[in-house]
């Protein structure tokens, strides 16, 4: 089988296993085997894949077509310009979250407080470690400290620590309960992508979601918010003044955050994704 006929035909088993974009995971899953990017591929139709290759192709193939999301079946994806370990020990970082960490770090971060100011900042529910890890890049003279209450977390964060050692020699990680143990006035960012899906939307979320990620990792109670309202009762209380925090959440959940007390803090802005959704708040200790 060559690699047109090898897309073609994972093509055709995803599509009846009801996987939207089937052409195009057929094509990442070969890519990924075959240890090549996308637009090579293309130039590469007519090779022939090797026996061990068709058995690492359709073994993907296997756990893809049982919904088990590409990111888990190749243990590995980007965030920013990181590569980092992906497993069902934590959340897939998402674009969207991308999207906003690189706003934080291109336009927001520069706007309030000077590119170089930030000593000491926070990653809290840092899952993979992706957005402490980006932070650490983006601001070469800071010092972070990621926590996360999943012990599984944890340890795959740690080992994304391992694989970019530059960043995580001014990183520490612990197991806590979000900003329970972070010191007063510690701060000049906070950073978060915390769990911010209603309980009640949980059973109707895509089964690659609902099936494969940690729940701990979605579930943020009745309303959504309830791990939001405990990050604002307590971020002014971390943050030193003029610090600031970010965090992402929910489209349509903006109003509900707005009314919840958030001691010490401002609003400074409210950032939408590049689909229009709501996305993401930031705010500063007075
Ligand atoms: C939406 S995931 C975000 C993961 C990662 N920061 C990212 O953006 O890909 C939320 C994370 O918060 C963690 N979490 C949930 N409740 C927590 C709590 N009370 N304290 C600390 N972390 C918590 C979960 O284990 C999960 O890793």
């Amino acid at each position: 089988m060559n690699v047109r006929e090898a897309v073609r035909h994972l093509s055709g088993e995803l599509t009846s296993a009801g996987i939207v974009d089937s052409r195009l995971e057929a094509s990442l899953i070969v890519s990924h085997v075959l240890k090549v990017d996308r637009g090579n591929l293309l130039l590469a139709t007519d090779r022939v894949l090797m026996e061990s290759e068709l058995e690492a192709v359709f073994k993907c193939l296997r756990r893809r077509v049982l919904h088990e999301p590409l990111q888990y079946v190749f243990g590995e994806w980007p965030f920013l310009d990181l590569q980092l370990e992906v497993s069902p020990s934590a959340l897939i970082p998402r674009p969207e979250t991308e999207e906003w960490v690189d706003r934080l770090l291109e336009t927001l971060i520069p706007k309030y407080l000077g590119a170089n100011s930030i000593r000491w900042f926070a990653d809290i529910g840092a899952g993979t470690g992706a957005i402490g890890l980006a932070l650490a890049n983006g601001l070469p003279l800071s010092c972070g400290l990621l926590c996360d209450i999943s012990p599984e977390a944890v340890t795959l964060a740690q080992r994304n620590l391992a694989r970019h050692p530059a960043a995580a020699s001014r990183l520490s990680l612990i197991l806590g309960d979000l900003t329970l143990s972070l010191h007063d006035s510690a701060f000049d960012l906070v950073a978060s992508n915390p769990p911010y899906i209603k309980s009640a939307d949980m059973p109707g979320l895509m089964p690659e979601v609902r099936d494969h990620e940690p729940r701990m990792a979605l579930d943020g109670g009745k309303f959504g918010t309830s791990i939001i309202a405990r990050l604002l009762a307590d971020l002014g209380r971390v943050l030193r003044p003029g610090g600031l925090a970010a965090f992402e959440h929910g489209d349509g959940q903006r109003p509900s955050i707005l009314a919840l007390p958030a001691p010490g803090l401002s609003l400074l802005e409210a950032g939408n994704d590049a689909c229009g959704r709501e996305r993401f708040l930031v705010w500063v200790k007075r």
